[in-house]
C-alpha cells in the first residue's frame, strides 16, 4: 500500500496497516495487507469479545493469560475513576507513597506463601524479571560475593521480552537477530515429560534426571558464579508443562546444596490460575524471590510487583549498610491507579473464590478434553493444571513425531477455531494449542468451546490426510 502522509479518508483498518507498529507481526506483510483484515476488538463482556466488524468470539486465553476476573467488570473501572479523581499519580521514590499502594502491599503479602517480606512494584512482566535480576546482583555484591551472577533458566521458558528477560527466555525466535540472549545467562532443559529421550522413565526418574542436569551445570560453571535459577511453577507458553512428581522438591535440593537462589515466575501461575493463589503453594516452593503481573489486575491496567522474601530483604539492609539508597525504579512504580485496580480485581478473586473455581473447573475440563480428544489420531498429548491447558498435535500418535513445520499444524487449527468464532493460542513452539480462559467460566462455557474446537480439530485433520 501506498503511504499517504495526509491520510485522508482511511479505514480504520487501513489507518492500522499504515501507522500501528504490532508486536510479533510480520511487519511488511500485515502492512500489505497480507494478512486479512486485522481484528479489532471493540468491547468484551465475561468471556467474549465484540469485534468491530459485529462478529462475536469466545475468547479461551483470557486475552493474554492475563484477563482472570472476565472482561467487563464495571466495578473494577469504577474503582480506577474513583482513584483517579482522588489521586492521579503520586510517585514512590525517596520514600513517597500512596495509601491504596501501601494497603495493596500489604493485601499481597498475605495471599504470598510464608516467609515474604515486601514488593517491588513495576508495570509488567518483563521488568519484574528485570529487578530481579539486579536485585539478585546487588545482594550478593552486598554479601562481597561479586563473582556470583550468573542466571539459570530453562529452554522453552517465556519470561518476558526486555534484553534481559528476553534472554532468561528460552525460545529461539525471541533470540535471533535481537543479538540475545546477553549474559551472564544460561539455559537447562525443560522438564517436558511427553518428550522425555527414555520413555520407560516415570515422572519421579525424569524429575530427578532434570534436577540432576541442574546440579551438573551448577559445579561446571563453579557454584561460586551462579546467583539463581528462575522458573514458571508450570510452564505456561513454552508448552503448558506440569512439572513432574518430586520435579520441585528435587530442584530446590539442588538450590540449597550450592547456596543458588530461587526465582519463581509467578506472572501467569499468580491469582489463581493453578487453582491456588499462588502456584508456590501448590508445588511446595519456597522462593526467595516471586514475580506476579496479569492476574494480580486482571490486565485492567498493568501492574507487576517483585515479591521479595525475608532472606532477600535481610540481604538487601546489609546493602543499605553498606551503599546507601537502593538507586532503582521507575516513574510509575506503586501507581495508585492500577493499585487501585488490584484491589478492586482481588475483592472480585475473593469473593467469587475465583482460584477455587479454576481448581474445580479446571478439573472438569482435563477430563473432557481428554474423553473428547484422546481418540483422535493427531493429539498426542493432553495435558494441564487448573485452568492451564493443552493439547499437542502430532504426526504420529505412537512415535510422538511432529509435523514437518512448515505445515504449521498449530497455527492451522488456531486459524480453524477463529472461523468457528473461538479464539485459542497456538504456542510459539512445536504444534501445541493452549487455554487458558477466565477464571470465572462455567462447564457451560466450557462445553462451547470444547464444542468449537472440535470441529476446528476434524477440519485441519481432514486437510492433512493424503486423500485429502
Ligand atoms: C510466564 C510469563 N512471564 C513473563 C511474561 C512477560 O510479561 P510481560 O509481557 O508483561 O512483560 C509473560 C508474558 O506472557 C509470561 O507468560
Amino acid at each position: 500500500m501506498e503511504r499517504d502522509a495526509t491520510r485522508p479518508n482511511l479505514s480504520l483498518e487501513e489507518l492500522d496497516r499504515q501507522v500501528f507498529f504490532h508486536p510479533n507481526t510480520d511487519l511488511r506483510a500485515f502492512a500489505a495487507g497480507e494478512l486479512g483484515d486485522p481484528a479489532i476488538v471493540e468491547g468484551a463482556e465475561g468471556i467474549e469479545l465484540r469485534l468491530r466488524d459485529g462478529r462475536r468470539m469466545v475468547d479461551a486465553g483470557a486475552g493474554l493469560l492475563c484477563v482472570n476476573a472476565g472482561y467487563g467488570r464495571a466495578e473494577i473501572a469504577d474503582a480506577i475513576a474513583a482513584q483517579a479523581r482522588k489521586l492521579a499519580f503520586y510517585h514512590a521514590h525517596s520514600g513517597h507513597a500512596s495509601e491504596v499502594a501501601i494497603r495493596l502491599t500489604d493485601r499481597v503479602l498475605k495471599l504470598a506463601p510464608p516467609g515474604m517480606r515486601s514488593v517491588f512494584w513495576g508495570l509488567q512482566g518483563s521488568d519484574a524479571h528485570e529487578t530481579m535480576i539486579k536485585i539478585a546482583w546487588y545482594a550478593n555484591n552486598a554479601l562481597g560475593r561479586p563473582r556470583k551472577k550468573k542466571i539459570i533458566a530453562r529452554h522453552r521458558a517465556y519470561h518476558g521480552l526486555t534484553i534481559m528477560a528476553g534472554s532468561l527466555s528460552g525460545l529461539p525466535q525471541f533470540h535471533r537477530h535481537f543479538d540475545l540472549p546477553r549474559g551472564p545467562v544460561l539455559h537447562v532443559g525443560a522438564p517436558y515429560f511427553y518428550r522425555r529421550e527414555d520413555q520407560a522413565m516415570d515422572e519421579e526418574g525424569y524429575a530427578e534426571a532434570c534436577a540432576e542436569e541442574l546440579d551438573r551445570t551448577i559445579r561446571a560453571e563453579g557454584h561460586d558464579t551462579v546467583a539463581a535459577f528462575i522458573a514458571e511453577p508450570m510452564m505456561s507458553s513454552g508448552g503448558m508443562l506440569p512439572p513432574p512428581a518430586g520435579y520441585w522438591r528435587r530442584i530446590q535440593e539442588v538450590l540449597r546444596r550450592h547456596d543458588v537462589m530461587l526465582m519463581v515466575d509467578e506472572v501467569v501461575t499468580g491469582f489463581g490460575r493453578l487453582g491456588t493463589w499462588f502456584g508456590s503453594s501448590l508445588h511446595g516452593i519456597d522462593a526467595d524471590m516471586i514475580s506476579i503481573s496479569k492476574g494480580l489486575t486482571s490486565g485492567y491496567l498493568p501492574l507487576a510487583g517483585t515479591i521479595v522474601s525475608e532472606r532477600v530483604w535481610a540481604m538487601l539492609e546489609e546493602g543499605s549498610r553498606r551503599f546507601g539508597p537502593f538507586h532503582h525504579g521507575f516513574t510509575y512504580v506503586a501507581h495508585p491507579v492500577c493499585a487501585a485496580a488490584a484491589m478492586a480485581n482481588i475483592d472480585i478473586l475473593e469473593r467469587e473464590d475465583l482460584p477455587g473455581n479454576a481448581a474445580r473447573t479446571g478439573a472438569w475440563f482435563l477430563e473432557r478434553l481428554r474423553a473428547r480428544f484422546g481418540g483422535i489420531d493427531i493429539v498426542g498429548d493432553i495435558r494441564g493444571q487448573g485452568l492451564l491447558a493443552a493439547i499437542e498435535l502430532v504426526a504420529d500418535r505412537a512415535t510422538r513425531a511432529r509435523f514437518p513445520e512448515e505445515l504449521r499444524v498449530g497455527q492451522r487449527v488456531s486459524r480453524a477455531a477463529r472461523e468457528e468464532g473461538l479464539v485459542i493460542r497456538a504456542l510459539p513452539e512445536g504444534d501445541i494449542v493452549a487455554f487458558s480462559p477466565a477464571l470465572a467460566v462455567t462447564p457451560a462455557q466450557l462445553d462451547d468451546i470444547l464444542d468449537r474446537l472440535l470441529r476446528a480439530v476434524e477440519r485441519v485433520r481432514a486437510g492433512l490426510s493424503p486423500a485429502a
